[in-house]
């Protein structure tokens, strides 16, 4: 993760870069830290704080370094403790050379051990330290070549050196030498550039450009870039110069007001109902012939005919929305459906198989594990000289302008608006419509329901966003009172069964993402081979138990949880069987297909409750960060 930002040819670069700093926290805040070159003295002033980039701030105390050109960058640790002598920007032992990085070398210790043997003595435990030692050897090395643009004389110093790093970058470097120039590149890690008049910037995400310029220009992978005042060179990995037209940047820089609530958070489930009308609004169309209502994707309808089966690729939030996806697509669509941790299907994917539809899901569209799985995927079905082995895909994302965006053209683009806090709720939910979409979409087309069966679940989804209203009101309440009685409970079962389970397993999820209370969700059914020996009357469980084809399987679970002296929290309609429960948290009755769209809401408020009650930082808590561009 971590994000970056770079800097040339403002009147004054500290505002920016902290601005931009501002709008990329979310990749991590563990630390920041800014180097400029400072207009007075010519010599690189670098400033960095442990923790939030409040902290830099209050360092910097409005102090403005005076200086045109400056490097950012906000940390989420890999190597090396949060702490200050690891935090970004990094320099040589002659303070001339000044680096930011998202990424990991991998094989930064060989480089080390090569440099510690050549005298260089190191300041941090980070892999990125390697990188401007490096690059000033390989100056000391050209300076004896006399080259004499010295902003082309970083650009191939660092082209060398990217040449010896192994593993994942975006990477920006600051040269006292050349006090104009700026020296960036990317492999596998996003960056992208904006462009205006004699002012250059590059960061990690466009939100930390919009305030500057809507006209941008994304890296490609392996490209390295000279920005200088004078224009923007790019090279790619053959030093070839690249030549491409910029493109506008069509969302302009949103200021998210957090409105009266406490976290952006609680704000971000409350959003759900919009979210979910605009999703319906995007992509159900009324038909002009029949008067039916139907899926409008912007994809041609023989891409689904061939599709015998789809494999599903996602980390995280958006894994548990690929499993109820795929429950959805072989139980109402009839297609056979596998879901896969990107980071697994990377190093062990399945047999290839003909007619697959390979679908990513990303919010941020620039999951590291994600991405690299979908390019293995394309390469390995490329490399087959059959037609039926070609690679079909499909991108569900919130960011139609990310990496992802950049691999598929069948994009669907979720449409949830941006999304602050680290802990995903309405960008799960908009992928969770997707899905219902994607399944609706494949039963029309291969004929698998009939025309009534689809137009039932079309019509629950109309229902949905007045539902929702009444249900985060109702539960914002409940869900505050239950936080009272369970903020400092030490351990969480979730149960669920069907198309529940993985909402089970996100309710776990959300749990310990901001409460850092240790949660887990089971298949309700399997909890008695071996979660059961956890269950005592200081673990609550959490039971989702709609009507419906497992609902009185999932009672009787939940009896054997109560019999283990559990207090029994159900989310549930109040109906027969649900007495069990020592608190109901009621949802309305629907059809079970529909229940995860309904029962996802309590559990969300319960985990912010639960974690507004003990004080946490809700919208960034620790050790997490809402991109992640690493391995
Ligand atoms: C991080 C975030 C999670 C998110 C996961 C996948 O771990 O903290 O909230 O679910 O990444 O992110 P993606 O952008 O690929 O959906």
């Amino acid at each position: 993760m971590c994000g970056i930002v770079a800097v040339t040819g403002f009147k004054n670069a500290l505002p920016l870069l902290i601005n931009g700093l501002e709008k990329l926290e979310y990749r991590g805040y563990d630390s920041a830290g800014i180097a400029i070159i400072n207009s007075e003295s010519d010599n690189i002033t670098c400033n960095k704080a442990e923790g939030k980039l409040k902290n830099l701030k209050s360092l910097l105390n409005k102090n403005n370094i005076p200086g045109t050109i400056g490097i950012g960058h906000t940390r989420w640790a890999t190597h090396g403790k949060p702490e200050v002598k690891n935090a970004h920007p990094h320099c040589d032992s002659s303070g001339t050379v000044a680096v930011v990085q998202n990424g990991i070398i991998e094989n930064y210790q060989d480089l080390k051990n090569k440099l510690e043997k050549e005298g260089v003595v190191f300041n941090s435990d980070t892999d990125t330290e390697v990188i401007p030692h490096l690059i000033q050897r390989e100056l000391n090395t050209l300076g004896k070549l006399n080259l004499e643009n010295n902003g082309s004389t970083l650009l191939v110093a660092v082209r060398n050196v990217i040449t010896d790093l192994e593993g994942s970058y975006a990477l920006a470097v600051l040269w006292a030498g050349a006090p104009n120039s700026l020296v960036v590149a990317r492999r596998q890690a996003p960056l992208i550039i904006g462009l205006g008049e004699g002012e250059f910037m590059c960061a990690s995400d466009t939100p930390a450009i919009a305030n500057f310029t809507n006209i941008i220009l994304p890296m490609e992978d392996e490209e390295i870039a000279l920005l200088t005042p004078l224009g923007v060179e790019i090279y790619g990995a053959n030093n070839e110069r690249q030549y491409r037209n910029p493109i506008s940047l069509n969302i302009s820089e949103q200021i998210i007001d957090k409105m009266n609530f406490k976290h952006y958070m609680l704000k971000e489930i409350y959003d759900q109902p919009e979210t979910a009308k605009n999703w319906l609004e995007k992509y159900l169309i009324k038909n002009s012939k029949n008067g039916q209502l139907e899926i409008d994707f912007p994809f041609d309808t023989n891409f689904f005919e061939s599709i015998e089966r789809i494999e599903i690729i996602a980390c995280g939030t958006s894994k548990h929305a690929a499993m109820v996806g795929s429950f959805l697509l072989e139980q109402f669509a009839g297609i056979p459906t596998n879901v896969f941790y990107a980071s697994e299907f990377r190093y062990s994917p399945p047999p290839l198989l003909p007619n697959i539809l390979t679908i990513g899901v990303t919010q941020s569209g620039e999951t590291a594990d994600t991405i690299a799985a979908i390019n293995m995927e394309i390469t390995r079905r490329s490399l087959v000289k059959d037609e039926n082995f070609k690679p079909n895909l499909i991108a569900i994302t919130n960011r139609s302008d990310s990496s992802i965006g950049r691999q598929i053209s069948n994009i669907i683009d979720i449409g949830a608006g941006i999304e602050i806090g680290v802990a995903a709720t309405k960008t799960f939910y908009a992928q969770l419509l997707s899905f219902y979409g994607l399944a609706i979409q494949f039963a029309q087309i291969k004929g698998t329901q009939s025309k009534e069966e689809i137009s039932k679940l079309i019509l629950e989804l109309f229902k949905l966003p007045p539902l929702l209203e009444d249900l985060i009101e109702k539960h914002n309440q409940s869900a505050e009172k239950l936080a009272h009685d369970f903020f400092n409970i030490k351990d969480v079962v979730f149960l669920g069964r069907g198309i529940n389970y993985p909402i089970a397993l996100e309710g776990a999820l959300k749990l310990k993402e901001i409460s850092y209370i240790h949660a887990a969700g089971y298949p309700a059914g399997e909890m008695k081979h071996g979660p059961i020996a956890l269950l005592d009357k200081k673990v609550p469980v959490i039971s989702i138990a709609s009507p419906g084809e497992v609902f009185d399987k999932v009672i009787s679970n939940a009896q054997e949880a109560k019999a283990r002296d559990s207090y029994l929290i159900g989310i549930a309609p109040k109906c027969n069987g649900t007495e069990i429960f020592d608190y109901l948290m009621t949802i309305p009755e629907s059809n079970e297909l529909i229940s995860p769209l309904l029962n996802i809401i309590p559990l969300q408020l319960l985990s912010y409750h639960i974690a507004a009650h003990r004080g946490l930082d809700v919208d960034q808590p620790r050790n997490l960060a809402k991109s992640v561009t690493v391995e």
